[in-house]
């Protein structure tokens, strides 16, 4: 994904560049997705299939 990077989906690492152990990856699923693929864009985004395309 050349155009969407960490941030865009786990917010500013800010908070985690200072406490390093600090979880990064909490996020609100398939919300935070939802935001940039939603009906008009992104009219066949499922979460399990998509999620299992770049699962990290
Ligand atoms: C398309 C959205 C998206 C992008 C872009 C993305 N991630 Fe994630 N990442 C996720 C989701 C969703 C999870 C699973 C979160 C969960 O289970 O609560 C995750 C999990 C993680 C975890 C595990 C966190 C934990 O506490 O177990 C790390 C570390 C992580 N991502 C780092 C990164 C890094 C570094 C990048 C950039 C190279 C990145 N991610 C890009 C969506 C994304
Ligand atoms: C910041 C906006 C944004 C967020 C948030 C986002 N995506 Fe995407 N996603 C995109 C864009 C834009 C593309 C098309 C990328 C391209 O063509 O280079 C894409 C493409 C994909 C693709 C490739 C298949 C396709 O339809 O092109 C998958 C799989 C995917 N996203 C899964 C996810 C999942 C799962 C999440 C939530 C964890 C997520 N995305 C969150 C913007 C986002």
């Amino acid at each position: 994904m050349t155009d969407v990077q960490c941030e865009a989906c786990h917010g500013p690492a800010a908070e985690h560049i200072k406490d390093p152990k600090a979880s990064y990856g909490a996020m609100e699923t398939p919300r935070a997705c939802r935001g940039c693929h939603d009906p008009q864009n992104s009219a066949a985004f499922d979460y399990t299939t998509y999620w299992a395309q770049i699962a990290h």
